[in-house]
């Protein structure tokens, strides 16, 4: 999958992508990542990429004008599966959005800042506009970086043991259980016998009765509109 990120700031990428299954996904060719500075397709000869709203008092928005010309020549090189725009007004990023992105070729994503980007580039290049979260950001690269990640871990191959993508919390709809390491008494705290049992079927029933529990304590909203067995 190739990933064109566009962004104000290409260099807050290096960090996250530069470890773990990320940087491994990358090394192997399982994700290209190339990001693109906004600012290289302004045309205003300081490089501004913002201005005031029409109509509006405080903050300023992203111009049309350079994203439209980077979105433009990146279309003229490829076809997109999708153009992502990363915004708190988008809908929730949740797993099973991400475990259906797997199956794109090529994505485009816009990292919103300021008050965000002018409504034309909404209606006519954003095809998908997501949020990670209820809160707001200083910017869209935090959730960009969220994305290719969620993306990446769960793309075959990423990650050497593929049943352990498919054991994460999320992926059956509900929070992991609790999971123990040696040593097998730690501060004198033992790990539940049931672990230790060699004992398949029950051990993954006990997992299941756990993984409900935490999810009623913690997520009850995870289990509204979920089937119970
Ligand atoms: N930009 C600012 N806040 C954000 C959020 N919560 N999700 C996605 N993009 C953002």
């Amino acid at each position: 999958m190739r990933i064109d990120i566009i962004t104000l700031f290409p260099e807050m990428f290096e960090g996250p992508f530069g470890y773990s299954i990320v940087k491994r996904a990358i090394d192997k060719g399982i994700v290209e990542v190339y990001t693109h500075n906004l600012r290289d397709w302004s045309t205003d000869k300081h490089h501004r990429v913002d201005d005031t709203p029409y109509g509006g008092k405080g903050g300023m928005l992203m111009s049309p004008q350079p994203i439209a010309a980077c979105i433009d020549e990146l279309k003229s090189q490829r076809e997109y599966d999708e153009v992502f725009y990363t915004s708190p007004d988008g809908e929730l990023l949740d797993q099973p959005t991400l475990n259906k992105s797997i199956n794109y070729t090529n994505i485009i994503i816009l990292c919103g800042h300021y008050k965000g980007v002018d409504e034309r580039i909404r209606e006519h290049y954003i095809t998908k506009e997501f949020s990670i979260g209820d809160y707001v950001l200083s910017g869209g690269e935090l959730a960009a970086m969220v994305l290719v990640d969620g993306i990446t871990r769960i793309i075959p191959g990423s990650i050497g043991d593929e049943m352990s993508a498919l054991s994460d919390s999320f992926q059956n709809g509900l929070i992991a259980p609790p999971a123990y390491t040696r040593p097998r008494l730690f501060n004198n705290w033992e790990v539940p016998e049931i672990l230790l049992s060699g004992n398949e079927k029950k051990i993954d029933e006990w997992k299941h009765e756990q993984s409900l529990k935490r999810t009623k304590e913690r997520r009850p909203n995870l289990l509204k509109d979920k089937k119970i067995d």
